[in-house]
């Protein structure tokens, strides 16, 4: 299981900071010194430097009851008020918060005194409608201003967020409602998407229609945002809509201080097993590190940047790169609602152009569709304001690292490429943009005030130039409280590994210089273009088809989204004959309708039987050779060995 790729790096160039981006860069490698002199002290500082705390802390870290965290446990602030008021008070209303873009060309540009109102109002009418502190939330929003306005107003009155990537069908919806309890839904009738109107209300009714009247959801009311203009049915009593109850709140609203470990957000993401675990985010740590990384791993300048993170907030990059960290740290950002290549395939470029974008922070995938595409877009538009450069999701290879600085850099900009998770909660391992030396293709080193190891299966630390697993080996501010509803899962999945350390479920290399290169899960779990989806999800949405007998999934390589789901499944006898003839296509609707469109199977094999070991256990691995194309490694365990020939066969 552990990566042993031995000639994978021979990557030698070196770009080391130019002396004039050094000199301005607000890191310094000073900060690793602080770190590794006192690491909680250094966070405490950081927690005080960046952040407003109604009720100042005097502990940093209670760690004495390992894996549950607390981070500056004493001390009390408002997530929101961190992102909105303290910078209306300090002068700043009118600095521009969010420069939105909507797909079909419209736009509107929120400053910060305008978001903190709408937020305020907002905040007003859910307290209006019964949520208090600690209720949940559930979002389920385009990429439109209001988002960013519930989950601040969500966040402003104690409450809980759950937001809910758009492109999740109801039924993954529904059982996010249901494991969150969540008593209110805010949604829009609609969002722009490729060119046309994707439906969210629709989704929304269906999700709590689910399991009859029998089966009602916790879900007292549904708020809607008028943005798409499609027709929608109408609950009354139960539905309401953004544009009429809003304006008619108060804008005043005082935010009220709540502990530092008060949950902020849960955010369902795709683990090993069964069902997605909605991760736990609380306060004051999280912010912390948001804000940390956000201002030295991108080099933030809030009066001149413009910051644009390209990510989905029903991500974690959104939660922490679009609305936590930047907000907090007072910048001025892009939000654009639709895809990179509506209407035209340089829309990017031109917003970017257009709005003078100083930083963007994106995905190796989105870099690898923008390489094939071809250099003459990008080079059609002035993206001379660009000066840092992020990618995020998965590993990006030299090749894209390199196109990325040099055809939308132009040169020497410096590449940041930052390893975290949802459950991390912040970046963890990332070049500083200004201060590090970077090297095309790994993530580098933990940032200042972060520890983390590559391990043998045995837990031995790994020397350097070598493979292994990698570990986070010390408490951070921002990592994850728990899985909501559920320690236990908690303890088992990231903690029973090897003692005392957080196992994050990839695996990693140490270069010669000690730096890590992370070669992706080592679980079953896959990641395609950047987004975490689980095999064993897929595989019993594909078995809740009745023609499905058996079925098992594999990420097979892919060179536009890194990985792509292929299955291999067992049909029932009793699927009639002319299901079989289409039962793949079928079938790939079937997740798309279960899950959403992301977990589509690229493909699915209709097989006679599964690799499976004399103990039952199905060897993906094997099944992962026939999706690539390659030689079907070692048999020998299998039950049957002869099965492999027969798949191999059947596939081809
Ligand atoms: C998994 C986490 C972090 C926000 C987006 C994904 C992979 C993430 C990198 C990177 C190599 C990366 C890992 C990780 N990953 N960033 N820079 N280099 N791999 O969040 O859905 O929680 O997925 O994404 O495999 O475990 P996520």
């Amino acid at each position: 299981m552990v990566p042993e790729i031995q000639n994978l790096l021979h990557e030698a160039r070196r770009f080391p900071p130019t002396q004039e981006f050094a000199a301005q860069a607000n890191a310094s490698s000073e900060l690793y010194e602080q770190a590794s002199a006192g690491r909680e002290e250094f966070w405490a500082d950081q927690a005080r430097q960046l952040l407003h705390w109604h009720t100042p802390f005097t502990t940093t870290l209670d760690w004495s009851n390992p894996p549950f965290a607390k981070w500056f446990d004493d001390g009390q602030l408002n997530v929101a008020y961190n992102c909105l008021d303290r910078h209306v008070l300090a002068g700043l209303g009118d600095r521009v918060a969010l420069h939105w873009e909507g797909e079909p060309g419209d736009t509107r540009t929120v400053t910060y005194a305008e978001l903190t109102a709408e937020v305020k109002r907002t905040a007003n009418l859910l307290v209006s409608l019964g949520i208090t502190a600690g209720d949940r939330v559930a979002i389920y929003l385009p990429m439109i201003p209001e988002a960013v306005v519930a989950m601040l107003a969500v966040a402003r009155i104690g409450a809980v967020h759950s937001v809910v990537f758009g492109g999740f069908s109801a039924s993954s919806l529904r059982s996010r409602i249901d494991d969150a309890n969540a008593k209110v839904v805010i949604t829009a009738d609609g969002g722009w998407r490729k060119g046309k109107v994707m439906p969210l209300k629709p989704a929304v009714d269906a999700a709590l229609a689910q399991g009859g009247p029998e089966n009602p959801s916790s879900v007292e009311h549904v708020l809607v945002v008028k943005r798409g203009d499609n027709e929608v049915e109408w609950t009354s009593g139960r539905d309401l809509w953004w544009h009429e109850e809003v304006p008619a709140m108060d804008a005043e609203h005082e935010a009220q201080p709540f502990a530092a470990e008060h949950p902020l957000f849960i955010l369902y993401t795709s683990g090993t097993t069964g069902s997605p675990k909605g991760i736990l985010h609380t306060s004051g740590g999280y912010l912390t590190q948001v804000a940390f990384t956000h201002r030295n791993v991108f080099d933030l300048k809030a009066e001149t940047d413009v910051f644009w993170c390209t990510a989905d907030i029903g991500w974690v990059t959104g939660h922490s790169y679009v609305v936590y960290g930047p907000l907090a740290n007072g910048a001025t950002q892009v939000l654009y609602e639709g895809t990179p290549d509506v209407p035209h395939p340089g829309r990017w470029w031109e917003l970017i152009e257009k709005y003078k974008v100083t930083t963007l922070y994106t995905a190796p995938t989105a870099i690898r569709s923008f390489m094939k595409a071809g250099r003459e877009i990008p080079l059609g538009f002035d993206l001379t304001s660009l000066r840092v450069l992020g990618s995020v999701g998965e590993p990006i290879n030299p090749e894209a690292w390199i196109w990325y600085q040099e055809i939308i850099g132009g040169g020497l900009t410096p590449v940041v490429d930052t390893w975290w998770q949802t459950e991390t909660g912040a970046i963890m391992i990332s070049a500083l943009a200004g201060v590090t030396t970077t090297k095309p293709g790994s993530a580098q080193v933990p940032i200042p005030g972060i520890s983390v190891d590559v391990v043998s299966e045995a837990g031995q630390s790994r020397p350097k130039n070598s493979g292994g697993l990698l570990v986070v080996t010390e408490p951070w501010p921002a990592m994850l409280r728990g899985i909501w509803g559920d320690p236990e899962r908690f303890k088992k999945t990231y903690w029973d590994q090897f003692e005392g350390k957080y196992f994050a479920g990839d695996g990693a290399r140490l270069d010669r210089d000690g730096e890590v290169w992370v070669l992706g899960r080592v679980d079953d779990v896959m990641n395609v273009s950047g987004h975490r989806l689980s095999t064993a999800e897929i595989e019993s949405a594909l078995v809740s088809h009745h023609m499905v007998a058996e079925a098992a999934v594999v990420g097979a390589e892919d060179e536009a989204t890194g990985q792509a789901v292929v299955a291999f499944v067992i049909l029932k006898r009793s699927a009639d004959t002319h299901d079989v003839a289409s039962a793949s296509d079928i079938l790939r609707a079937h997740v798309a309708a279960e899950i959403g469109a992301i977990a589509r199977p690229r493909s699915v094999f209709i097989v006679q039987e599964l690799p499976k070991t004399r103990s039952g256990k199905i060897m993906r691995r094997l099944l992962r050779d026939v999706a690539d194309g390659r030689e079907v490694g070692d048999t020998s365990t299998l039950a049957d060995t002869q099965v492999m020939q027969t798949i191999s066969d059947t596939v081809r």
